[in-house]
């Protein structure tokens, strides 16, 4: 499905038309989606719940009650197996790399103070001053605490990172390149295999953060030189608030690196309950404590529609969806005071489209309240559309742009309640 061939100003029944031609148009029924006329463009943030994801958790909390501690027998390597499963679907990664374990912060911690420790000849830590804030924060504590330098890069806030600075950021002190595959405000893309071959180059192990990525975008960490890297799974993996988040670590480096937070799970021969630290030397090295094991399941459930449907297929339409957005951003939109504030150009663009406008945090809660449509805002003045290509229609981005521009048109979004809330 592509709006190619759309003119300038697509109607609605051309939107109608793309999603009548779709052919991931049934992984909607998948979903739960009872709020019939709202517009949820959302899903970059928090997923929806899919049937199939309700009725695993149902089970899962079934055999808790029915099979209490024998369950461990089973759950205590969920971790490493559904891994290996996010590896083979959505993560172009092969077997025994990735665990699903931890919150996406407590998986960059441990890696990044495990390259640093690999790399005790050197002091700089490249980041990126428009990451998402947990990457900066951490960066600056591990910084903080082995005496390192943070060196962060003054990115575009639109158009993402640039190569040659990060060529010139990047050097033999470098220890880790730290980054966000994809921008969590703008959607701005980075390639991954010319940044991670950058950072090699020059000696640094290459971490990335793929919150914004895995399950919108094709991924091939294995073949991208990718050396770390972590990630959400309540995005567009939809498996819930809270769920586990996984980490990925090449099988080349598994055994020089050594992760410190030193925990049973990470043990060897776990239960022989021995004396001193001696990790595991795979995978399992970077566990830690007790796995979540609802999470897990929900984790395990939310790969399901994207081994159906094929990451390939929807990223497609996720293309074609955020091209039609552009569109209708450029017909309605602009001429109302809206800027673009992800890239125009489609290979450097995610699944999501932001739109800027000084009175962005005033018009997302008029969307809300007002119009069904559900965004989030970003500060300083950025709406994020997601639309999911699993559950999202052409149609949705339509009638959100349309809505959008009435509000703009009306001048209604004005008299909505401005005041802060607590989250964004
Ligand atoms: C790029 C990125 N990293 C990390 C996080 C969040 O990390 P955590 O799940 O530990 O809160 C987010 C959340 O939106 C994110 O967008």
């Amino acid at each position: 499905v592509s709006p190619i061939g759309l003119t300038t100003e697509p109607s609605r029944s051309d939107a109608e038309e793309l999603d009548a031609l779709d052919p991931l148009g049934a992984s909607r029924d998948l979903f739960e989606i009872d709020d019939v006329g709202a517009i949820y463009l959302d899903g970059n943030s928090l997923g929806r719940l899919s049937q199939l994801t309700r009725a695993r958790l149902a089970d899962a909390v079934d055999e808790w009650g029915r099979r209490l501690i024998e369950g461990w027998q089973d759950w205590y390597r969920l971790a490493v197996h559904v891994g290996d499963r996010l590896a083979a679907t959505v993560l172009g990664a092969g077997p025994g790399q990735v665990a699903v374990t931890d919150s996406t912060t407590v998986n960059l911690y441990k890696l990044a103070d495990a390259a640093l420790a690999a790399r005790p000849g050197r002091r700089v830590i490249v980041g990126d001053r428009e990451d998402f804030p947990t990457d900066r924060y951490v960066l600056e504590g591990l910084a903080a605490a082995r005496g390192a330098a943070l060196r962060l890069l003054e990115s575009d806030p639109v158009e993402g990172i640039d190569l040659d600075a990060l060529a010139a950021a990047v050097d033999r002190d470098t220890a880790l390149v730290c980054l966000s595959h994809v921008n969590y405000r703008s959607a701005a893309r980075a390639e991954m295999a010319a940044v991670s071959e950058l950072a090699h180059r020059k000696g640094a192990l290459m971490l990335w953060d793929l919150s914004h990525s895995a399950g919108a975008v094709p991924l091939h960490l294995d073949d991208d030189g990718a050396d770390l890297a972590v990630g959400c799974t309540y995005k567009y993996l939809n498996a819930g608030p809270g769920s586990p988040a996984y980490l990925y670590v090449r099988h080349e480096l598994q055994r020089q690196l050594r992760q410190p937070i030193w925990g049973w799970f990470g043990q060897r021969d776990q239960f022989a309950m021995g004396q001193g630290y001696d990790p595991e030397p795979d995978i399992r090295r970077f566990l830690a404590g007790t796995p979540a094991v609802l999470g897990l399941v929900a984790v395990d459930a939310g790969i399901e529609p994207f081994a159906q449907a094929g990451i390939d297929r929807l990223w497609a339409k996720s293309q074609a969806l955020t091209s039609l957005l552009i569109q209708l951003h450029d017909a309605w939109l602009a001429p109302l005071g809206c800027r673009l504030a992800s890239p125009r150009d489609p290979g450097r663009r995610a699944a999501h489209v932001s739109i800027g406008h000084h009175e962005g945090w005033r018009l997302c809660r008029a969307l809300i309240e007002r119009a069904g449509v559900i965004p989030d805002f970003r500060a300083p003045d950025v709406i994020r559309l997601g639309p999911a290509p699993l559950y999202s229609r052409f149609v949705d981005v339509w009638d959100a742009c349309d809505r959008l521009r009435r509000l703009l048109q009306s001048g209604e979004y004005l008299t909505v309640d401005a005041s802060r809330r607590p989250v964004t």
